[in-house]
């Protein structure tokens, strides 16, 4: 499949801020301050999308709320990766019926990677009128120019065609966080896992130049931020479509040598190309965590041939065996598929077997989700929902048994953990992650959230663990 790498300039992000200007006018005019919601579902990457679709409505002139019935505008950043997600969003878009009533001028959008499908964009026009606005994430960088549209010209718009997708530099991004935040350092994914909906709706795997990225790294340290998380569908392939002689682990170093008391912390990283000289790396560089998210998928061999992931259990074990032996602290979790089309009783005892020999410290776990137009949606599937559902309430077991074990050997140790935020509650008031990510909740005072304090572990769980100030 050739790829063209193709860029959206800074002129053409210029125009659309211009835009911004434009709808500014109109939108505050008489001291006017109107709201806008916006809601996201899926990954990290769509966390990062919605920062900037914030970014370019503050410039629009917009506040932001959390309640329908209070916004004049609604965006709807869906994610496609499974059934459940999709139901979900469809579900909240048709209960926006009620606010669109109270506020018929509201304008309702749906964006995202679900929209990209051409059916469900379908879908949303035939059965949910009341959505004004349809567009994929390749389409995200005119965001402003499709909303004039949609205000000018009173009619529904639609932009959701097939497309490769491109990068885009200078887009306004308004942060959630202040000592968190995502950069994405790529887009797309060229692995076509054969499960997997995120290559047809992301389009191909392209990196942003090393240059721009640690400039925006850069700004984030210089602007307060901790804790910065690199993001791409597949970070280990970073570079390879720029040719400039930059992969991940150079680019870790890159933003390692930035001045300054942060974290750096990556995710997914595919094990396909996860490289000794990416642990090395990460072992040599202070501000880099030691934590690696490495989606196994499987244990069985012939499942993980099936879903086209390109290694083996034993390259696998031994990618963990090197991390280990660089970073004997390391931090690993992992995402595994249970009931993959055929997937047999011994496939899935594979699976079970690699996690107690890894011992992962956490695994998010997902039931296999059919997704219309990947090669796995035509594979011949014989278990029901009730066997597979056996097998994950058992690999769940299993997960939280290891998590709650590997928590409680960090009680009675002393620990640098970065304060994040407030949990809401009485007893730990305050939440913290590790250097791994782990969840701390501590108590103290508010003042030291987006400081690194040390912490001595007293108790723990499987979800998390509980520290007191050191
Ligand atoms: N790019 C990342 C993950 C993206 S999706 C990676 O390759 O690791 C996040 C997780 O969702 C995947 O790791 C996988 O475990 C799960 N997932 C993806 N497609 C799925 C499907 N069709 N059904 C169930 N789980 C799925
Ligand atoms: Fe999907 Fe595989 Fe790409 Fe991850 S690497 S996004 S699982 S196709
Ligand atoms: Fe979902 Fe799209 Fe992310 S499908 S998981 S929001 S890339």
């Amino acid at each position: 499949m050739a790829y063209t790498r193709q860029t959206i300039d800074s002129a053409a992000i210029e125009r659309q801020r211009a835009i911004c200007a434009e709808i500014f006018e109109k939108v505050t005019a008489d001291g006017a301050r109107p709201l806008a919601l916006v809601d996201t579902y899926g990954c990290q990457q769509n966390e990062a999308d919605s920062e900037k679709l914030r970014g370019y409505l503050a410039e629009m002139g917009y506040g932001f709320t959390q309640d329908e019935f209070q916004a004049d505008v609604i965006v709807v950043n869906t994610c496609a990766v499974r059934e459940h997600a999709e139901m979900r969003v469809l579900g909240n878009v048709g209960a926006l019926n009620h606010s669109k009533k109270a506020r018929p001028g509201q304008i309702i959008a749906v964006c995202g990677c679900m929209v990209q499908q051409e059916h469900m964009a379908q879908k949303i026009k035939m059965s949910y009128p009341i959505v004004d606005l349809v567009f994929g994430p390749h389409e995200l960088w005119r965001f402003p120019e499709l909303l004039r549209a949609v205000m000018e010209k009173h009619r529904r718009v639609f932009a959701a065609d097939k497309n490769d997708g491109a990068v885009a530099e200078g887009i306004p991004v308004r942060r959630d966080g202040t000592v968190k935040a995502w950069l994405s350092i790529m887009y797309g994914c060229n692995n076509f896992c054969t499960y997997c909906i995120v290559p047809y709706v992301r389009g191909r795997e392209r990196s942003r130049r090393p240059e721009d990225v640690v400039a925006e790294a850069r700004a984030l340290v210089e602007a307060g931020y901790k804790d910065i998380t690199l993001l791409g569908q597949n970070v280990n392939s970073y570079g390879k479509d720029l040719d400039c002689g930059v992969d991940f682990a150079d680019l870790i170093a890159m933003i390692n040598a930035i001045p300054g008391d942060f974290l750096i912390r990556f995710m997914t990283s595919h094990p396909r190309d996860a490289t000794e000289k990416l642990f090395r790396t990460m072992a040599a560089c202070e501000k880099c965590a030691h934590h690696i998210h490495l989606p196994v998928q499987s244990g069985s061999d012939t499942i993980l041939k099936r879903m086209n992931r390109h290694y083996d259990r034993a390259k696998y074990l031994e990618e963990i065996a090197t991390a280990r032996r660089y970073m004997p602290d390391i931090v690993i979790t992992t995402d595994i598929i249970v009931g993959f089309p055929g997937e047999t009783e011994e496939d899935f005892a594979d699976t079970l077997s690699l996690c107690e020999e890894v011992r992962f410290d956490a695994m998010f776990t997902f039931i296999y989700s059919k997704r219309v137009g990947t090669p796995a949606a035509t594979m011949p599937d014989p278990y029901t929902r009730e066997d597979k559902q056996k097998h994950f309430d058992a690999l769940t077991e299993l997960a939280n048994r290891i998590s709650g074990e590997k928590h409680r050997e960090y009680e009675g140790r002393t620990l640098r953990v970065l304060v994040d935020g407030e949990t809401g509650k009485e007893e730990y008031n305050l939440s913290s992650r590790t250097n791994g990510g782990r969840l701390v909740h501590l108590r103290g005072d508010k003042s030291l959230i987006g400081q690194f304090v040390e912490v001595r572990i007293t108790a723990s769980n499987t979800w998390a663990l509980y520290g007191e100030l050191a």
